[in-house]
Order: C-alpha cells, then sequence, then structure tokens
C-alpha cells in the first residue's frame, strides 16, 4: 500500500492507475477508521479495479467552538487496518498541503447546506463540499463513497456533483452498527461510559418509527413525536433535532408519508453530538 503525503505523489499515482483503464474508487475519511469506514473500502473495492483513501481532519468543517482539537486520531493504526484491507493508496496530507496560504474558494449548496445539520452548525457543509471537490481534483475517482449515517452529507455531495457536473459516481453505503444499535462513528470514542450506554435510545427510537410506519400509514408529525418520546425516556439525551424529510430534497413534508422519507435524529450525550438516520418507506414497507 502506498502512503502519499503530497497532492503530487497522489495525483501521479491515479494518473497511472487511469493510463492503465483502471477504475478508482475513493474513500475520503477524517480518520480514526472504524468498521463502517471499513464497509465503505469493502464496497469499493468490490466494484473498481484500485481503492484511494483519504485520512484528512478538515479544519474548515468545524466550528469556532467545536470539537476539532479533540478529533480522535491515530494514524498509524489507520495505515495498519487500510493496509490489512488490501487498499492500494492512502492520501494522508497536512494542513499546509490541502490549503495554501491564501486559499478562499469555497463551494457551497446554497439551500442544502443551510438547513437541518447546517443550521445547528453553520458553514459545516460548506467545509465539507469544498474539502470533497478538493479530494475528487487530485484523485480523480470514478465512485466515490459515503456512508448514509451522514444522511445530509451524502445528499449535499450529491447535490454538488450533478450541479457542478463533477464526473464521480456518488455511492451511499448503509450505516454500520455496533451490536446493541448504536451508528458507529468515530465520534463514539468521545463518549463516557454512561453516556455510550444511553446513546443506544437513538436505533430504539428508529426501530420504533420504523415499525409503526410497518402497520400504519402516518404523518411526519406521528413519526417525529414517536421518535421524541423514545428517546425523553433517557435523561442523558439532549434532542436538538428530529427531523422526518423528503428522502431526496430533505424538504419538510406535510401530512401523511406518501414517498420515501428520512428520519435524522441530532442528539447530544454529554458534550458530544450523535447523528443518526433511517430511511422509511411509506405505507406497508420500511428500510434501512
Ligand atoms: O464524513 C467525513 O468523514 C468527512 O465529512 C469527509 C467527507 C471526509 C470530508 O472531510
Amino acid at each position: 500500500m502506498q502512503v502519499c503525503e503530497t497532492k503530487l505523489d497522489i495525483f501521479a499515482l491515479q494518473t497511472g492507475y487511469r493510463k492503465n483503464g483502471l477504475k478508482i474508487g475513493l474513500v475520503p475519511t477524517m480518520g480514526f477508521l472504524h468498521d463502517g469506514h471499513m464497509e465503505l473500502v469493502r464496497q469499493a473495492r468490490a466494484a473498481c479495479d484500485r481503492v484511494i483513501v483519504t485520512i484528512f481532519v478538515n479544519p474548515t468543517q468545524f466550528g469556532v467552538n467545536e470539537d476539532l482539537s479533540s478529533y480522535p486520531r491515530d494514524l498509524e493504526r489507520d495505515i495498519a487496518m487500510l493496509n490489512a484491507e488490501g487498499v492500494d493508496a492512502v492520501f494522508t496530507p497536512s494542513l499546509q498541503e490541502m490549503y495554501v496560504p491564501g486559499s478562499e474558494t469555497i463551494i457551497e449548496a446554497t439551500r442544502l447546506s443551510r438547513i437541518l445539520i447546517g443550521r445547528l452548525r453553520p458553514g459545516h457543509f460548506r467545509g465539507v463540499t469544498t474539502i470533497v471537490a478538493k479530494l475528487f481534483n487530485i484523485c480523480q475517482p470514478d465512485r466515490a463513497y459515503f456512508g448514509e449515517k451522514d444522511y445530509q452529507q451524502l445528499q449535499v455531495i450529491k447535490r454538488m456533483v450533478r450541479d457542478l457536473d463533477i464526473p464521480v459516481e456518488i455511492c451511499g453505503v448503509p450505516t454500520v452498527r455496533e451490536t446493541d444499535g448504536l451508528a458507529m462513528s468515530s465520534r463514539n470514542a468521545m463518549l463516557g461510559s454512561k453516556e455510550r450506554q444511553a446513546a443506544v435510545i437513538l436505533s430504539q427510537a428508529l426501530i420504533a418509527a420504523e415499525e409503526f410506519c410497518l402497520t400504519n400509514r402516518v404523518s411526519a408529525q406521528k413519526l417525529s413525536q414517536i421518535i421524541r418520546d423514545k428517546i425523553e425516556t433517557e435523561p442523558l439525551a439532549d434532542i436538538r433535532s428530529i427531523d422526518i424529510r423528503d428522502a431526496v430534497t430533505l424538504a419538510p413534508i406535510r401530512g401523511t408519508l406518501n414517498a420515501p422519507a428520512a428520519a435524522l435524529l441530532a442528539v447530544g450525550f454529554g458534550d458530544v453530538l450523535l447523528i443518526d438516520q433511517k430511511t422509511l418507506h411509506a405505507k406497508l414497507s420500511v428500510q434501512q
């Protein structure tokens, strides 16, 4: 596995792949890898000839009061995990490598980036789309893999690629969960043991909504209430938002569900803000 720290090195590598007609799969990450990331890698390996993983904790997607400095990092362990999974190349640029002095250009999906989590974390998705566009330009993948857990991020990136005619196929990968149902996330490592136990309430609340959908025609408001009632049984949970939105546009849903919807949760446990999501299908069938 090649480890590249400079844009020049990874660019040369991907150019070589492309000259040989090899299809490139890209998995952008901020490191501290877990099985959720590994599932993205496995899917990329299954569909592409070469897999590039990027590890970069991107400061422009963190707000001033957010947890950039405490974001967990373990590059050595990450590299060992990727090597074991048969990844071809890892790009681990420094801050200076990714943002040359005087960088001022941004990319933003102006509506999708400012709703939901974008309201709680102003500027967050602008940072994401800007760095992801840069990574696409540097690595020039045929396909790029993102987890459905970060559901809004996935929709924002799909929208950017569509709007800017970026020639990359965006592949969403279903959320990977711990055995007790907690969605895998690098942030889970920042939870205290009581908060870690409490956080399981998120997947339980989503399952309660899913089960209700299986047997009832239901409104977005009712689903939202079912989820809230369940989460409120957990005293350590600090609900920041519960949204039932159109699964593609993320627009609010009025009345009864009659198209796929996304249930999107943002809930604090101690200092850690967790998100989770489930896609709910109208009427009688429901899928993750
Ligand atoms: O999902 C993440 O880890 C990050 O937002 C991403 C897509 C790697 C951009 O920094």
